[in-house]
């Protein structure tokens, strides 16, 4: 082939996979922004804010990466993690909104929303759907086996949902709630620790504490912006 040729040939191809990588991306883009919209109809229903889902994310990324999961792992579970209570879309109004105790039934019907959340992705043949039923259905589980909805133990509980039940627990912690105040960082960090063993599985916790530089610069941020909100109404 003559020397002109080869290299507009070279440059066609190259162009082409530019575009089909462009195209991938955009798909992938609009893919993980549809999932995460949908988690957010569900927070928005149980009256959480969306920064909590940004923060599940965030926070179960830096766990990830403490544990040294590969790339794939990472974006997978900061993806798949803000999936973890899309169930409480199918718990009724008057049990999820109810503002004082729930009875003891109605508990059990709030814990539902575990499995419930499961069932939305069973049989999904996307890594990413699959580790959202697996986020869903094991977050609430605890290492000791006294969580729910299976009571699993150790490791029998699948690793993403480990991660995320971590996650989740810091974030409860630290946040305010219409029932209390949110705790200060370091006592968080102290009752994570102590529950090394017990609520989760203590490799978790070496990773979170591995990565709490970075934990406590997405808890400060949050905090940051709470504090110009809270100045704005003022
Ligand atoms: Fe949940
Ligand atoms: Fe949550």
């Amino acid at each position: 082939m003559e020397k002109s040729r080869y290299f507009e040939y070279e440059k066609r191809v190259k162009d082409a996979y530019k575009n089909l990588e462009k195209s991938y991306l955009e798909v992938k883009d609009s893919y993980t922004e549809m999932i995460f919209r949908l988690a957010l109809v569900a927070e928005h229903k149980d009256e959480t804010t969306g920064t909590h889902l940004v923060r599940i994310a965030d926070y179960s990324t830096e766990i990830s990466r403490g544990l040294d999961l590969s790339e794939s792992d990472i974006e997978r579970i900061k993806y798949a993690s803000p999936m973890h209570d899309i169930g409480k879309l199918i718990i009724p109004d008057e049990i999820l909104k109810k503002p004082s105790g729930l009875t003891p039934e109605e508990r059990e019907v709030m814990k539902q929303h575990a499995k419930l959340g499961a069932d939305i992705f069973q049989g999904s043949h996307s890594p990413l759907l699959k580790a959202a039923r697996d986020i869903c259905l094991a977050h609430h589980e605890r290492y000791d086996g006294t969580g729910y909805p299976e009571g699993l133990k150790g490791d029998e509980i699948p690793l993403y949902g480990k991660i995320v039940a971590l996650a989740d627990v810091f974030d409860a912690l630290t946040s305010v709630r219409p029932y209390k105040k949110a705790f200060e960082f370091s006592d968080a960090v102290d009752l994570i620790k102590d529950q090394a063993g017990k609520h989760f599985d203590p490799k978790i916790v070496k990773a979170f504490l591995g990565r709490l530089d970075r934990i406590k610069e997405i808890w400060q941020a949050t905090k940051d912006i709470e504090q110009f909100v809270a100045e704005k109404d003022m």
